[in-house]
């Protein structure tokens, strides 16, 4: 195969292709640390969004037109770009979903059908609310047991604990890739070769991971991994689960409807093969193939030295913050990429967020959708800055220097 020589990453050109970049809020240049809730788009998305709606939109897998061939065949063509872009074996692996939460609770629905009273799921007490309350539903219908491995205060996991909770009757393994609220980089193949080692399967959750690093799922080795598209700067309402093919196979429907089925009388229905089995009713037919076209993005820029670029925002800024007094960085792993969330002493995150917000400058503040995160840390929530390979060393500077601004009217 010909390996194709890409240019090297550069900022400033990434920059050129995200028409959101180029705003001002309240007269200040937009700066959006906002990235861990959801990225910008790229023209080239907005482009085929627009060239959809305009000129091909059409259901598919059910017409004989032009205009329904030819939405199907972009539709799968998408799926195989999927396919390549995580390493999956097959495109029929790959299963659109709304998202990583609807990845999450199918898998819980479908395969926490074949499980049995008294079987065990093991998560992390760094877990995202989509990573914990469709185990806690499935727990309460099944009879079966919710395990929590502990962190440690710097937010990693811690090991040896995890090691006592897996057993022979942990089922699966649900554990996020890298945690929304502290950045933290779970070393997850390692952790899915001591579930394998019981019997048990491994879900990952990939909503923070799949923009930050290449993701080989034939490497790792995880049964399961999900994530959004709206976070790898395609759509909102379209995301993926990828499972391995003989689990898939073996796991009843999510949901009934149509092209799910192969044949439906009054008295049975027979289902339809991968990965339609699992893709009840029109789906997100724009959102599937412009998550195509932001994979083709992507696939077309240097992620080796974008990923190396994010991982220099994290430290400088993590630098500069570190000579802020009254503030505590929540989240210090030894691995951890992209996410700086913190606390200052006496001041609320929400009131820093506001301020932050008046020089143009988006954060997330709140508990993150990890309550039991922060009751761990006994903090309310935290101020979040979170980074995409499009934001700057500058932007950060300026970051700093609205926040001192920010707290010091706040103290
Ligand atoms: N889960 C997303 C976040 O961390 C929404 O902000």
């Amino acid at each position: 195969m010909t390996e194709i020589i890409k240019k090297p990453f550069n900022v400033r050109e990434i920059r050129e292709e995200f028409p959101a970049l180029r705003q001002e809020i309240y007269g200040k240049n937009l700066i959006y640390f906002d990235n861990g809730a959801t990225s910008q788009k790229p023209q080239i998305v907005l482009n085929a969004i627009n060239k959809f709606y305009s000129k091909e939109n059409a259901n598919i897998h059910r017409g004989v037109h032009f205009m329904s061939q030819k939405a199907t065949t972009e539709f799968e063509e998408a799926r195989k770009k999927i396919q390549h872009f995580i390493n999956a074996r097959k495109a029929e692996e790959i299963i659109f979903t709304k998202g990583t939460t609807d990845g999450i609770n199918l898998v819980a629905s479908s395969y926490g059908e074949l499980l049995t009273a008294g079987d065990e799921i093991l998560i992390t007490a760094m877990e995202h609310h989509s990573n914990i309350v469709p185990w806690q539903m499935l727990c309460q219908r099944k009879g079966l047991i919710l395990r929590v491995a502990p962190i440690n205060f710097k937010g990693e996991l811690i090991e040896e604990e995890f090691d006592k909770l897996l057993s022979k009757k942990t089922k699966l393994l649900a554990i996020t890739h890298i945690s929304n609220t502290l950045g933290t980089i779970n070393p997850v193949k390692e952790l899915t070769q001591k579930a394998h080692a019981v019997g048990a399967k491994v879900l990952l959750d990939g909503a923070q991971s799949i923009q930050h690093m290449k993701i080989d799922v034939k490497d790792l080795d995880c049964d399961f991994y999900v994530f959004s598209s709206h976070k790898l700067f395609g759509p909102t309402g379209i995301g993926v689960l990828y499972g391995k093919e003989d689990l898939l196979d073996r796991m009843p429907p999510y949901q009934g409807g149509g092209d799910m089925i192969s044949r439906v009388t009054f008295e049975h229905t027979s289902y339809n093969e991968l990965p339609f089995k699992f893709e009840a009713g029109t789906p997100h037919i724009a959102g599937g193939i412009c998550l195509g076209t932001s994979v083709g993005f992507l696939n077309s820029i240097d992620l080796d030295g974008a990923q190396k670029h994010e991982g220099e925002l994290t430290k400088y800024a993590e630098h500069l913050l570190d000579t802020f007094e009254g503030l505590h960085i929540i989240g210090e792993a030894k691995n951890k990429t992209s996410v700086i969330s913190f606390t200052v002493d006496g001041i609320h995150p929400f009131d820093i967020g506001t301020l932050l917000d008046k020089h143009g400058i988006a954060v997330r503040t709140g508990h993150h959708c990890t309550q039991p995160l922060m009751d761990f840390y006994k903090i309310p929530g935290t101020t979040r800055a979170s980074f995409a390979f499009y934001n700057t060393k500058e932007e950060i500077d300026l970051f700093v220097e609205a926040l001192e601004k920010s707290i010091n009217m706040l103290k």
